[in-house]
Protein backbone atom coordinates (compact mmCIF):
# COMPACT_ATOMS: atom_id res chain seq x y z
CA UNK A 1 0.00 0.00 0.00
CA UNK A 2 1.26 3.64 -1.17
CA UNK A 3 2.01 6.56 2.34
CA UNK A 4 -0.53 9.16 1.78
CA UNK A 5 1.50 11.93 -0.04
CA UNK A 6 1.76 15.03 2.88
CA UNK A 7 -0.44 18.35 2.32
CA UNK A 8 1.95 20.15 0.55
CA UNK A 9 2.37 17.43 -2.62
CA UNK A 10 -0.98 18.04 -4.00
CA UNK A 11 0.83 21.50 -5.06
CA UNK A 12 4.73 21.15 -5.50
CA UNK A 13 6.73 24.29 -6.15
CA UNK A 14 8.40 23.31 -9.89
CA UNK A 15 11.84 23.22 -10.28
CA UNK A 16 12.00 25.12 -13.49
CA UNK A 17 9.52 27.75 -13.92
CA UNK A 18 8.53 27.27 -17.54
CA UNK A 19 10.34 24.29 -19.32
CA UNK A 20 10.42 24.14 -23.61
CA UNK A 21 10.23 20.88 -25.23
CA UNK A 22 11.22 21.45 -28.71
CA UNK A 23 11.02 17.97 -31.07
CA UNK A 24 13.71 17.59 -32.97
CA UNK A 25 12.71 14.25 -34.40
CA UNK A 26 14.12 12.79 -37.74
CA UNK A 27 12.35 10.41 -39.86
CA UNK A 28 15.31 8.67 -42.27
CA UNK A 29 12.67 7.25 -44.41
CA UNK A 30 11.34 10.67 -45.55
CA UNK A 31 8.01 11.11 -44.06
CA UNK A 32 7.30 14.33 -42.62
CA UNK A 33 9.13 15.33 -39.40
CA UNK A 34 9.90 18.41 -37.60
CA UNK A 35 14.02 17.70 -38.11
CA UNK A 36 12.68 18.80 -42.02
CA UNK A 37 11.34 22.13 -41.27
CA UNK A 38 14.30 23.85 -38.84
CA UNK A 39 13.65 22.10 -35.48
CA UNK A 40 17.28 21.88 -34.89
CA UNK A 41 17.62 25.89 -35.73
CA UNK A 42 14.84 26.52 -33.42
CA UNK A 43 16.07 25.13 -30.47
CA UNK A 44 19.54 26.38 -31.15
CA UNK A 45 18.22 29.73 -31.18
CA UNK A 46 15.41 29.35 -28.10
CA UNK A 47 18.70 27.90 -26.30
CA UNK A 48 21.14 30.81 -26.89
CA UNK A 49 18.62 33.37 -26.43
CA UNK A 50 17.07 32.01 -23.22
CA UNK A 51 20.89 31.74 -21.56
CA UNK A 52 21.92 35.15 -23.22
CA UNK A 53 18.71 36.69 -21.40
CA UNK A 54 20.10 35.14 -18.08
CA UNK A 55 16.69 32.79 -17.87
CA UNK A 56 18.08 29.91 -17.57
CA UNK A 57 18.46 27.39 -14.54
CA UNK A 58 16.60 26.41 -11.42
CA UNK A 59 13.48 28.21 -10.81
CA UNK A 60 13.80 29.92 -14.39
CA UNK A 61 13.66 28.59 -17.66
CA UNK A 62 15.14 25.21 -19.15
CA UNK A 63 15.21 24.38 -23.18
CA UNK A 64 15.44 20.77 -24.16
CA UNK A 65 15.33 18.26 -26.93
CA UNK A 66 12.40 16.03 -27.49
CA UNK A 67 11.69 13.25 -29.90
CA UNK A 68 8.27 13.13 -31.41
CA UNK A 69 5.79 15.01 -29.37
CA UNK A 70 3.11 13.30 -32.26
CA UNK A 71 1.76 17.04 -33.55
CA UNK A 72 4.09 16.27 -36.72
CA UNK A 73 1.46 17.92 -38.57
CA UNK A 74 2.03 21.34 -37.24
CA UNK A 75 5.79 20.87 -37.24
CA UNK A 76 8.10 21.87 -36.07
CA UNK A 77 6.51 21.84 -32.85
CA UNK A 78 7.17 23.15 -29.20
CA UNK A 79 5.24 23.15 -26.06
CA UNK A 80 5.60 24.86 -23.14
CA UNK A 81 4.51 23.74 -19.51
CA UNK A 82 3.07 24.32 -16.98
CA UNK A 83 0.96 25.79 -18.88
CA UNK A 84 0.83 23.06 -21.90
CA UNK A 85 1.01 25.48 -24.88
CA UNK A 86 2.09 24.12 -28.37
CA UNK A 87 3.79 26.32 -30.52
CA UNK A 88 4.38 25.68 -34.26
CA UNK A 89 7.34 28.15 -35.27
CA UNK A 90 8.72 29.04 -38.79
CA UNK A 91 11.67 31.32 -38.16
CA UNK A 92 13.79 33.10 -35.46
CA UNK A 93 11.40 35.29 -35.32
CA UNK A 94 8.73 33.26 -34.12
CA UNK A 95 11.60 31.83 -31.43
CA UNK A 96 12.79 35.61 -30.78
CA UNK A 97 8.88 36.07 -29.72
CA UNK A 98 8.24 33.03 -27.57
CA UNK A 99 11.13 33.88 -25.66
CA UNK A 100 10.82 37.23 -25.32
CA UNK A 101 7.07 37.07 -24.12
CA UNK A 102 6.02 33.61 -23.12
CA UNK A 103 9.35 32.27 -21.46
CA UNK A 104 10.56 35.84 -20.40
CA UNK A 105 6.58 37.80 -19.21
CA UNK A 106 4.67 34.72 -19.10
CA UNK A 107 2.46 36.00 -22.15
CA UNK A 108 1.01 33.29 -24.46
CA UNK A 109 1.86 34.42 -28.19
CA UNK A 110 -1.61 33.44 -29.76
CA UNK A 111 -0.57 33.68 -33.27
CA UNK A 112 1.87 30.91 -32.87
CA UNK A 113 -0.71 28.55 -31.27
CA UNK A 114 -0.90 24.82 -33.24
CA UNK A 115 -4.54 24.55 -33.92
CA UNK A 116 -6.19 22.09 -31.13
CA UNK A 117 -7.38 19.48 -34.21
CA UNK A 118 -3.27 18.96 -35.46
CA UNK A 119 -2.17 15.94 -34.68
CA UNK A 120 -0.08 13.00 -36.43
S1 LIG B 1 8.15 14.66 -35.73
FE1 LIG B 1 7.88 16.41 -34.45
S2 LIG B 1 5.95 16.10 -33.52
FE2 LIG B 1 6.30 14.31 -34.68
Amino acid sequence: MNAPLPADAAAPSSYYERHIFFCLNERKNGENCCAQHGAQQGFDRCKALVKAAGLAGPGRVRVNKSGCLDRCAAGPVAVVYPEAVWYSYVDENDIDEIVESHLKNGRVVERLRVPPHLGR
